[in-house]
């Protein structure tokens, strides 16, 4: 199997979760993609779904494929959250926001009694941060929230490499608003520790780490996919 059929793949796993009825968080990026496409094929043959997406491009495919949407303030309470992540470790702990999403992925995840990561096994690491961690923040202050981002990568024996992100010779802008600054860490051997920290710090809006939010990842190989649960 290619990387793009394990995606596939996984999302074909994930789609069997979905139930009549079920209120469901769209996830963002490629491998999200594949689910918003199945999904909408059982949604075809009379599965009845709302669907809450995590952004604007998740939300424009999901409505050209004839998918039922809502908003988070429209369907505060989701059943289910299917998404995509840029690493996940053996806990469960994931780190997302490669696409930039990952306030409104976090929302989104966090308002679902169930959250299903779909992944190739590319995504599957031993221990959290080859991925560089991003963490969105104010744009007021960016480099004061920085700053402080630093002595506290370096207070908990991290050495960050952190850039804002450039999109287009320009700073990215999530749909929040907000700039994002990727933190190249190496890594992250207790992501909660870091997590905790980098929630202290004013000017710190969103952490691409999401710990203790995901139920089941579909991960994808060659061979097929694996379902993994966590206890
Ligand atoms: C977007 C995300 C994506 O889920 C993550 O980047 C994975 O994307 P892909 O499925 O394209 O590899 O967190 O903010």
């Amino acid at each position: 199997m290619s990387a793009e059929d394990q995606k596939k793949a996984a999302a074909e796993e994930a789609v069997k979760h979905i139930n009549a009825g079920n209120k469901v968080g769209l996830g963002t990026g490629s491998t999200a993609n594949y689910f918003i496409a199945a999904l909408a094929r059982r949604a075809k043959e009379g599965l009845d779904v709302t669907c809450v997406p995590t952004s604007q491009a998740s939300r424009t495919l999901a409505e050209s494929l004839g998918l039922k949407m809502s908003s988070l303030d429209e369907t505060p309470y989701l059943d289910i959250t299917v998404d995509g992540a840029d690493e996940f470790d053996s806990k469960f702990r994931l780190i997302k926001g490669g696409g930039g999403a990952m306030h409104r992925e976090k929302l989104v995840a966090s308002s679902s009694q169930f959250v299903v990561v779909i992944a190739d096994q590319s995504k599957q690491v031993k221990t959290l941060g080859k991925f560089p961690l991003p963490v969105e923040v104010s744009r007021f202050g960016v480099k004061a929230t920085a700053w402080k981002m630093e002595r506290a990568f370096a207070y908990l024996g991290l050495s960050a490499k952190m850039a804002v992100r450039v999109r287009d010779g320009k700073p990215f802008i999530t749909e929040s608003g907000n700039p994002i600054i990727d933190c190249s860490l190496g890594s992250i051997p207790d992501p909660e520790k870091v997590e905790g920290y980098l929630n202290n710090i004013p000017g710190v809006i969103e952490t691409g780490l999401f710990i203790g939010i995901c139920g089941i990842i579909y991960v994808a190989g060659p061979k097929g996919v694996t379902e993994l649960k966590r206890a």
